[in-house]
């Protein structure tokens, strides 16, 4: 998922070059499932894979998509692909409507008065369609399903199995933010957590960083020195008063935010091409104590880092919020109506941006301005149980620590079946991944857990429809 501040995942997989083969296919879909009156339809993407299914009785592994187009969501989650000959399962990725593809008035979809049938509810409501159609239209299936997900995925995945018990079998859902709603973490947590990210790189990175903000400021002051710092960033466009400069720190606060939540041990192109480990290599460049022009010039080898890992940046596009490979306008959106997830920096020693406080108002202000709609910040709390989800079963929520989203996360199991995995040394969803040589030992470890829960999960569900017949 995206921080939604600034915004809101060529193919080089952990240096495992391995194209997963799928065929796609189009499901339809009523654009209104919840009234009567609008009875248009229109068609969802969705991939699949049959090369180990076994029909007699396979399971089918279905990733509940997320904000962006499918591919590089099946691309990037390679764990499914990993044990779906072990399962003899079959491989579905359902592509979430408004994104990629799956769009419900062309062209004109992201139109204000287009957007309204885009929420999570309608979504989960597509891919319960979908898996009753999977599942051959029976009253009595006879194929398991279980859901996938990571991120705002693995949040639809686990809200799946809470409304649609009887489609799947249980949900894996990987750094799955669910309690990152107003009143239920505080804001500053996710802030925290990037530079926790960063300390455990090195703290004289994080020094620097935090330092970095007023030099910046005070640099700027001077017409002149913006020319400097144009072409020692190389940046595309120039900085002519207060709000390129704001945009360029909200944009240098992303970087730093997308790093952490990257923060992967292998080279990966999820959200964008960067190498292994990229908070230490970065930080690299901010081991030691920096200031004036050299502070700025080691940032300015951060950005390469960040902005130019292919070598085929011509410069730095610092006022196109939406640079990562995902293509997620309409998460803006959704962040504007049901997924309000409140975000603050405190500054000081509580983390390392400029304080910033959390603004509701604002915030609402604003998305009524570009959307004509206001957000309700409790919407998605009462649709989905908060924090009182007791009466759900079945779903493992995973987590890693290194991850910002971790501070949204269930951390700790809340039954025997709603259970919790804590990755310590793990970025955003690794647990998804292609299992990879350098993956550390905890995230082995978590996959096995979740293979030990599809496996409870899948002989549940084969105990009970023998005991149907
Ligand atoms: C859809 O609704 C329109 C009127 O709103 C009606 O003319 C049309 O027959 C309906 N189509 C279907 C397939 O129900
Ligand atoms: C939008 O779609 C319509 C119909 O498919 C097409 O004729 C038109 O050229 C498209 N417009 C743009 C801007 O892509
Ligand atoms: C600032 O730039 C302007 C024009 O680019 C130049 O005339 C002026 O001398 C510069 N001032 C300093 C202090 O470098
Ligand atoms: C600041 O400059 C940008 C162009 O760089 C311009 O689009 C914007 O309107 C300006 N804003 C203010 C407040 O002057
Ligand atoms: C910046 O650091 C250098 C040494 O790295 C030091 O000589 C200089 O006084 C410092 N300047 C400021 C403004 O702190
Ligand atoms: C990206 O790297 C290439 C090769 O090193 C360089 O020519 C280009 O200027 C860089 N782009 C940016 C934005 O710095
Ligand atoms: C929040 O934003 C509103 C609207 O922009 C503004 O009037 C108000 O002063 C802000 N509140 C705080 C505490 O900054």
């Amino acid at each position: 998922m995206i921080n939604v501040k600034v915004l809101s995942f060529l193919l080089l997989l952990g240096g495992v070059n391995c194209e997963y083969k799928y065929e796609t296919k189009w499901f339809k879909v009523p654009l209104d499932h919840f009234g009567y009156q609008r009875n248009e339809s229109f068609n969802i993407k969705y991939l699949e894979n049959e090369e180990h299914w076994d029909r007699g009785g396979g399971p089918i592994f279905f990733y509940t998509g997320n904000e962006g187009q499918i591919e590089t969501f099946a691309q990037h989650t390679g764990f499914m692909w990993d044990i779906a000959p072990d399962y003899n399962a079959k491989l579905v990725f359902a592509e979430h409507r408004y994104y990629g593809q799956s769009m419900p008035f062309g062209n004109k979809s992201m139109d204000k008065e287009h957007l309204g049938y885009l929420t999570s509810s309608q979504a989960l409501a597509d891919y319960a369609d979908l898996i009753n159609y999977l599942q051959g239209d029976r009253l009595k299936p006879k194929y398991p399903v279980i859901v996938f997900g990571g991120s705002y995925g693995g949040m639809l995945s686990a809200y799946f199995r809470m409304k649609y018990p009887h489609l799947v079998t249980g949900a894996i859902a990987a750094s799955a933010p669910i309690h990152m709603y107003p009143g239920m973490v505080p804001c500053d947590v996710f802030s925290r957590i990037v530079t926790s990210s960063f300390k455990v790189a090195n703290q004289k990175c994080v020094d620097n960083i935090r330092r970095s903000w007023s030099e910046l400021r005070t640099f700027l002051a001077s017409q002149n020195n913006s020319d400097w710092l144009k072409t020692t960033w190389n940046l595309c466009e120039p900085i002519k008063n207060s709000t390129d400069i704001q945009t360029l720190m909200d944009y240098l606060q992303s970087m730093y935010e997308t790093l952490a939540m990257v923060n992967y041990p292998f080279q990966s192109d999820f959200l964008m091409p960067l190498p292994a480990q990229p908070v230490r290599v970065v930080c690299q460049y901010l081991s030691e104590k920096l200031n004036g022009t050299h502070l700025l010039e080691a940032i300015g080898k951060v950005l390469q880092v960040y902005a130019n890992y292919t070598g085929k940046a011509k410069c730095v596009d610092y006022k196109n919020s939406d640079y990562t490979n995902l293509d997620a306008s309409g998460w803006d959106y959704q962040a504007c109506t049901e997924m309000i997830m409140p975000m603050c920096t405190m500054g000081k020693e509580f983390d390392m941006f400029e304080p910033s406080p959390w603004n509701f108002t604002k915030y609402s202000e604003d998305c009524h301005k570009k959307y004509n709609v206001y957000p309700r910040p409790d919407a998605a709390r009462i649709e989905y149980g908060g924090d009182r989800i007791k009466a759900a079963s079945n779903i493992v929520f995973s987590n890693g620590l290194l991850d910002p989203w971790a501070g949204g996360g269930i951390l700790n199991s809340i039954s025997s079946t709603v259970t919790a995995v804590v990755i310590i040394d793990a970025a955003h969803h690794l647990d998804l991944m292609a299992a990879n040589p350098n993956d550390p030992e905890t995230v082995r470890m978590a996959r096995a857990i979740h293979r030990q829960n599809i496996d409870k999960w899948l002989r549940d569900f084969r105990e009970e429809r023998s005991k149907r017949h």
